[in-house]
């Protein structure tokens, strides 16, 4: 050991100080921690490990001549010329390579490719019971006709529900733009936008907002959707009064596929 350290040159030991902390700690988070650790953080330890490696070694100023020396000798030295001639073609061309590498555009298309409307399940439990969303109807539905009264009563409860809940994401018009809209990706929906609700079934809305992000099948994921579960805080009652209150506001029809596949939205998709 001793006799190792007399010969190796100060940048030499300085490299394999650092190649050895860098493998101390794969060992650590790989071997013994078994986790999964983020490369920024690897290269962060590396870089504090660095820092406090390049102190030790300039401690001295015999210590910093050592550590130059090699360097020194390859710029200065007149019988290295080749050495330095090759070396100085070299880096460079490397260092371009890696630049030319890092900055050239990707073609290759993105790895996330999102569904904004899934093909919702054909049934979900929720509220501890089971329902087919194939035949799922929002029961208020036949006051709109039956007893118009009743009916505006709960689109008032559905307005109550969409203040006190939803307009910090999706805005007080409806229109997405909830103060909270724009720190959220992917952003919550519009339903004034002709592509959203007005092209939906009651029973895909119903599905959505009483599972909400963590609701959506896989095809919709890798989808960080604040949208939350609203089963968790509303009861069935509001959920299909919040719903009657998209429609009224907004003026959309809910898309039903007994009454002419759909209502004054036109045509499907
Ligand atoms: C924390 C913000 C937030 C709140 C509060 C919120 N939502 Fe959402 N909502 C979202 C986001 C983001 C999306 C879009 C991503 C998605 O579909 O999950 C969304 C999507 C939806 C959709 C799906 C529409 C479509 O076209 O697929 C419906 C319906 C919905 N929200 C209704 C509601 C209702 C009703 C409430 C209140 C009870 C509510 N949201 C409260 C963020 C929110």
């Amino acid at each position: 050991m001793m006799l190792l350290k007399m010969k190796i040159p100060a940048l030499l030991r300085l490299v394999l100080t650092l190649v050895g902390f860098w493998g101390a700690f794969r060992i650590v988070f790989d071997v013994i921690l078994g986790e999964l650790i983020p490369a920024s953080l690897l290269t962060m330890y590396m870089f504090f490990v660095a820092a406090g490696v390049f102190m030790v070694f300039t401690f001295t100023e015999k210590g910093t001549r050592e550590l130059l020396a090699p360097i020194k000798a390859l710029v200065e030295d007149p019988t290295k010329k080749m050495l330095r001639n090759i070396v100085f073609v070299i880096v460079p061309l490397a260092l371009g390579a890696v630049i030319w590498q890092v900055s050239m555009p990707s073609f290759e298309a993105p790895v996330e490719l999102r569904s904004i409307h899934p093909a919702p399940p054909s049934s979900v439990k929720v509220f501890g019971k089971r329902f087919d969303l194939r035949t799922l109807k929002n029961p208020y539905r036949v006051l709109e006709k039956e007893d118009p009264e009743q009916f505006s009563e709960l689109v008032a409860e559905g307005a109550k529900v969409y203040i006190a809940n939803c307009q910090y994401c999706h805005g007080d018009k409806l229109d997405g733009a909830g103060p909270y809209a724009q720190g959220l990706n992917p952003t919550p929906i519009n339903f004034q936008d002709i592509g959203t609700i007005a092209q939906l079934q009651e029973s895909f809305l119903f599905w959505r907002i009483a599972t909400g992000g963590p609701g959506l099948p896989s095809e919709a994921a890798p989808w960080l959707s604040s949208m939350p579960v609203w089963q968790n805080f509303l009861t069935e009652e509001e959920i299909w009064q919040v719903i009657l209150f998209l429609y009224d506001y907004t003026g959309h029809r809910p898309r039903s596929f007994e009454s002419g596949e759909s209502g004054e939205s036109g045509e499907g998709h």
